[in-house]
């Protein structure tokens, strides 16, 4: 069981507003902010290279902290400013030749979308999206169907920024190991929401961010690489830390995954996300996950009985991003007017997920994100807030 009054003493911000925003960017725990608050001053005493020094050991243990949390082991981890450089280091490493295939699904988030569109006008590699299942997750079957020789890529976004969808992260696993090709997976929004077993899901290669489910600061991500895949990627770019300059005319890649990283870091906001890191593990990722669902579930039922509110979610089990749409209003102007009353929320644009946005017709979705911080309370206050706007 969360201690609740613990974890919102925690988080200051709490007791002035109702924070659903966390598919955001999430609120920081005390001690996040206040491990990069040290090493800023520490910085600012001695100077940036004397603090990392003197902090090493502190910095380190952040990579064991990320493995620990993806159970994966710490030279599989490089850490990076977000989770969209994190893929890309991935994706932009893997070669792509005419007529290959990049299989990817439905809910892709733009930032990949984009970077397969120019690897496909680059190479004259096809991407080819798998289809849903009538609940709207990926149809493994589909995507069983789809495989053959020219497919060198599985790339698919685990939960989607534009709503509740879980997709089935294991099972596209399975199938990737089955057939040898290699699997990339977005778990940009899933991480600090559920548990996250690289092994269970038989990824090869996964992103991440800080600032989300996490609540970490704003600036971090990491990169997963399973060991055995780590020795077939050369980074598309690369400095002398990835790579160290061994001769005149040769350098010599890491033999880690810090061989995706470069030299100079933002080493308080390193040390802020394995703050993040050991706070959720502390907590247990279990009672997270149950809390998250638990709290989403009750929006999703409150939400369902107010008329001319539209539940957007997809999948069996939808997650703790709660999607929605109020006839009469822009998402925008929802999200406004719960500002106004102190409850936070977003909102997601169709071209941050255009292929799910098309085919759904969907306009931009009003997006409560609610985290195991929040309460039933405030959970009650949004479908209040929501009951009470004048149908337009
Ligand atoms: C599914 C998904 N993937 C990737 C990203 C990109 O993360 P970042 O902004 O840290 O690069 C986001 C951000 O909203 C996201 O929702």
């Amino acid at each position: 069981m969360i201690n609740i009054e613990r974890v919102r003493a925690d988080t200051p911000a709490t007791s002035r507003q109702a924070y659903l925003h966390n598919a955001g960017a999430a609120l920081m725990p005390v001690a996040v902010v206040e491990a990069m608050k040290h090493h800023i001053d520490l910085e600012s005493e001695i100077g940036g290279y004397a603090a990392a020094d003197r902090e090493a050991p502190q910095l380190e243990s952040v990579y064991g902290s990320v493995a620990r949390l993806l159970n994966a082991a710490p030279d599989e981890i490089a850490l990076m400013e977000n989770a969209t450089v994190a893929w890309q280091m991935a994706f932009y490493a893997l070669p792509f030749r005419q007529g290959d295939r990049i299989l990817t699904a439905e809910a892709e988030y733009a930032a990949n979308y984009v970077a397969f569109l120019q690897v496909a006008k680059r190479t004259g590699a096809a991407i080819d999206i798998v289809p849903s299942d009538a609940s709207g997750e990926l149809d493994v079957d589909a995507l069983e169907r789809m495989i053959d020789e020219r497919v060198k890529l599985i790339a698919i976004t685990w939960v989607p920024t534009n709503g509740g969808l879980v997709n089935p992260a294991a099972a596209v696993g399975k199938i990737a190991r089955a057939q040898g090709i290699p699997y990339l997976l977005d778990a940009c929004q899933a991480v600090g929401q559920m548990a996250v077993d690289v092994e269970a899901i038989g990824c090869d290669m996964l992103s991440a961010t800080g600032r989300k489910f996490l609540r970490g600061p704003r600036g971090t991500g990491f990169l997963y690489v399973r060991r055995a895949m780590l020795q077939q990627l050369e980074p598309p770019m690369i400095d002398h830390f990835a790579a160290p300059w061994v001769s005149r005319d040769a350098y010599r890649l890491r033999d880690d995954a810090r061989r995706f990283e470069t030299w100079e870091n933002n080493y308080a906001a390193r040390l802020g996300l394995g703050a993040a890191v050991d706070y959720a593990l502390d907590i247990g990722i279990g009672p997270i996950e149950q809390r998250c669902r638990m709290l989403a579930d009750r929006l999703r039922g409150g939400l369902a009985s107010i008329r001319g509110t539209r539940i957007r979610d997809l999948g069996r089990a939808p997650g703790a991003i709660v999607s929605f749409t109020v006839e009469g209003y822009e998402a925008d102007a929802v999200v406004s007017d719960a500002a106004a009353a102190g409850i936070t929320i977003g909102a997601s644009d169709p071209s941050s997920t255009r292929i799910d946005a098309e085919i759904r017709s969907l306009p931009p979705v009003v997006r409560a994100s609610p985290h195991y911080y929040n309460t039933e309370a405030e959970i009650d206050r949004l479908i209040a807030h929501l009951e009470a706007l004048t149908p337009r």
